[in-house]
């Protein structure tokens, strides 16, 4: 069997781990362990000259294979088309989509770069999973290069309807780059539906009898592969997490209050303004919690160059502060915002210690967040959690409450429903899930989606 090699814009490297570096770059690492593979990607670095070569280092068993982008090519490609255009599309934000041609042109140029600066590592029986919207045009770049390997793809975030997509300049080159992989992989089968779609509508393919996909004169299997976590390597983590002086300091603080927890990278997809506004409605509804109850929000500042990124920083710094000035006494704080990151470890005790996660993103890929909480549970006293039904997470946790984040009201009452929840009830809700996690794990998402792939 060849060797995986696994491409995303994102590398987990071992000295960069502790940034929050978001549902992909957890998923791959835990989906690597134990392939001898190969990572390849950016650096996370912006390098004055573009580099020759990839700096080639190993840890954990794996070859980590990283280049630095030039300050150009990192505006146009990760700033500009992929975070300004692709994400708010994928998102259904259309009024947040800055699509301009030259930032269209970095992104194709990356490709190829990274591309070409991939090929001479390649052997001929390796087989080559890309991931996420950044690198769409990959297998193109990768066969123009001479490459014929195969190739998969899995797109971590949502995969717009057509009507959506469509807006978008250029969107049949994305599409025409979609179908020269062998296998297109989406989170949920909605994702997956909405991709048949546009084959359908955007391309004149078709979708054959067996599920297969023919378009551009190509034909490639396309399926939902949910990502999943390590649901027992999580709860491993989580319980001797709440031994170290962060938690204990932490807990001490809270004076026995119920935690309500959330945990998301500071983007407007998470729909952190909604759940902010949906606290203070449950502190104005039910004030019999006021002063027993706190709310720790860890949002985690990325892409701060993209200027919608700085102006939502902006806007949730004054709502919590708002909350803080509203409803504070002098002996109680009910809101605790920080845009710092912490170890995967120290947030899965976070998640151990806490009543209720709110998790309640307006469109999200897949959260793993949510998947987080559920496997950091105590088993004997599991807490609640509230989701989106927009989250891919929600095709698959059916032991949450799930609440519309676009009416703050139905997510306070939902956070009132989660405090007054029998224990019994939320062992059974919490037991469910956890079937579900282990059943669809890690492992499983790897093999399906490498076993589609052959
Ligand atoms: P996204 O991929 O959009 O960021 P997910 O919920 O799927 O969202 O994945 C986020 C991942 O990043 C999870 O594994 C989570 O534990 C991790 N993470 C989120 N915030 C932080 C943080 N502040 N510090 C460390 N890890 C974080
Ligand atoms: O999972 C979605 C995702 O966009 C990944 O592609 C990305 O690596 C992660 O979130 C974090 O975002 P960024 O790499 O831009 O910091």
């Amino acid at each position: 069997m060849g060797r995986l090699v696994v491409v995303s814009n994102r590398v987990a490297l071992p000295q960069k781990r502790k940034q929050a570096g978001g549902g992909l770059a957890t998923g791959i690492l835990d989906a690597l362990r134990g392939t001898e593979g190969i990572w390849f990607g950016w650096s996370g670095d912006v390098a004055v000259t573009q580099p020759t070569n990839p700096t080639v280092a190993q840890a954990d068993g794996l070859t980590y294979a990283t280049v630095d982008l030039t300050r150009k090519d990192h505006a146009g490609y990760y700033d500009g088309f992929s975070n300004a255009a692709l994400w708010p599309l994928f998102h259904y934000r259309l009024d947040l989509v800055n699509f301009t041609r030259s930032d269209f042109a970095a992104y194709q140029r990356v490709n190829s770069f990274f591309a070409d600066m991939l090929m001479p590592m390649l052997r001929p029986d390796d087989r080559i999973w890309v991931h996420d919207y950044h690198l769409i045009p990959m297998a193109e770049s990768l066969r123009r290069a001479g490459a014929a390997q195969r190739i998969g793809f899995f797109l971590h975030t949502p995969f717009p309807p057509f009507g959506v997509l469509a807006t978008l300049p250029h969107y049949e080159d994305l599409l025409r780059s979609l179908c020269a992989y062998n296998l297109v992989g989406f989170q949920t089968a909605d994702d997956l539906t909405s991709f048949h779609d546009a084959v359908i509508r955007g391309a004149r393919g078709a979708v054959l009898p067996d599920g297969n996909v023919r378009a551009f004169g190509h034909t490639l299997r396309a399926g939902a592969f949910p990502i999943g976590i390590d649901p027992d390597a999580i709860a491993e983590m989580a319980a001797p997490a709440l031994k170290s002086r962060t938690l204990r300091r932490f807990e001490e603080s809270l004076q026995d209050r119920r935690l309500i927890i959330g945990v998301d990278r500071l983007d407007y997809s998470k729909g952190l303004e909604h759940r902010f506004k949906a606290f203070a409605s449950f502190l104005d509804h039910y004030p019999e919690h006021r002063g027993r109850i706190r709310f720790l929000q860890i949002a985690t500042a990325t892409r701060s160059e993209v200027p919608e990124y700085r102006h939502l920083r902006q806007r949730l710094s004054a709502l919590a502060g708002d909350i803080a000035g509203r409803f504070s006494e002098l002996d109680w704080t009910p809101i605790q915002y920080l845009n710092r990151s912490f170890s995967h470890r120290s947030l899965c005790g976070f998640l151990r210690i806490s009543h209720v996660a709110l998790v309640t993103p307006l469109r999200d890929g897949m959260n793993l967040v949510a998947k987080e909480y559920v496997a950091a549970q105590d088993p004997s006293e599991p807490g609640v959690l509230i989701l989106s039904p927009f989250a891919g997470a929600a095709h698959e946790l059916d032991g949450a409450i799930i609440a519309n984040p676009y009416d703050p009201d139905a997510v306070a009452e939902a956070l009132q429903a989660a405090m007054q929840m029998p224990l019994e009830e939320r062992r059974e809700r919490w037991q469910a899930m956890m079937e579900t996690l282990r059943r669809n794990n890690i492992t499983a998402w790897r093999e399906n989606f490498l076993g589609a792939l052959g």
